[in-house]
């Protein structure tokens, strides 16, 4: 079942428990999140981020065969746009089923930003979809991590109501695409932001922050995880660990296979523990 991103996320706030967003890749992604929150019983964000698209050539091949596993399950799925940069695309991704879309406008000038972001917002609302912005750059996407970046309580605020997102994306020292999982998180600020921003606070780039630390950013007020690093991690471990163990074998399912049983026992993993936090 598709649902929009806003009540899944208003709901899990309101509870003060943290919900699992994981980027889809490949098609075994998608079959694996979405067994994981049918195993859990809990809702799952799949996110496509404007990368994967290029990688594929187009959004919508990989959109597609996502929303089709989606709609096709009893669990709640929040099919996303991640990390759009254009408002065209996201336009396609109203096209195409989306329920939700991450527009980052942060390249252009703070009034530029707000403006168009406004805009991507309101015609967003108008398709019944919900909106993610960032405020305070969250580095690493580009290989140059910024964990010290911090995305100030009063601006994020005032930006959240002159553009009327939805959910935030807020800088508090975690890092996009960290392989090791050692990232220290200012907890007090991830307070501070809760009480000053009145709409769900999402952590980008948490493959980088240790389990204990997620449990502890969720307490503190964050509702929204991102995870793709980690989940990457644990899928090509699994395949070359099935390759090193049957070096004769050519029928991909068998190791794809492998790699998508262990995202899917990696994800309920996640999505339980960021639920229980
Ligand atoms: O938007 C996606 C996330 O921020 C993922 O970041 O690959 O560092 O977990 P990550
Ligand atoms: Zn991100």
């Amino acid at each position: 079942t598709l649902s929009p991103l806003r009540p899944v996320l208003m709901a899990a706030r309101d509870a003060g428990v943290g919900v699992g967003a994981f980027n889809v890749i490949q098609l075994e992604h998608a079959e694996a999140l979405v067994r994981a929150a049918e195993r859990t019983g809990l809702p799952v964000v799949l996110q496509i981020s404007e990368n994967a698209a290029k990688y594929h050539g187009a959004l919508a091949p990989i959109a597609l065969a996502t929303h089709a596993v989606a709609a096709a399950s009893d669990a709640i799925c929040v099919l996303h746009l991640d990390h759009a940069e254009s408002p065209p695309l996201v336009h396609e991704a109203l096209e195409l089923g989306f329920t939700s879309v991450m527009f980052d406008a942060s390249k252009l000038p703070d009034d530029r930003n707000r403006a168009v972001t406004a805009e991507v917002a309101r015609r967003c609302h108008d398709a019944g979809v919900s909106i993610e912005a960032e405020l305070g750059e969250v580095g690493g996407k580009d290989g140059v991590h910024a964990p010290g970046a911090r995305t100030d309580p009063a601006q994020a605020a005032r930006f959240v109501a002159d553009t009327g997102v939805d959910a935030l994306a807020v800088a508090v020292g975690s890092s996009h695409a960290m392989t090791t999982r050692d990232a220290t998180l200012d907890l007090e600020l991830i307070t501070r932001l809760r009480a000053a921003v009145d709409v769900p606070l999402v952590l980008h780039g948490s493959s980088g922050v240790p389990d204990a630390g997620l449990v502890d950013a969720v307490r503190s007020g964050m509702t929204k995880v991102n995870i793709a690093t980690h989940l990457n991690t644990v899928f090509t471990g699994a395949v070359r660990e099935y390759l090193d163990r049957e070096p004769g074998v050519v029928d991909t399912r068998k190791y794809l296979g492998a790699a998508r049983d262990a995202v899917e026992d990696e994800t309920a993993r996640l999505l339980q523990m960021l639920h229980d936090s």
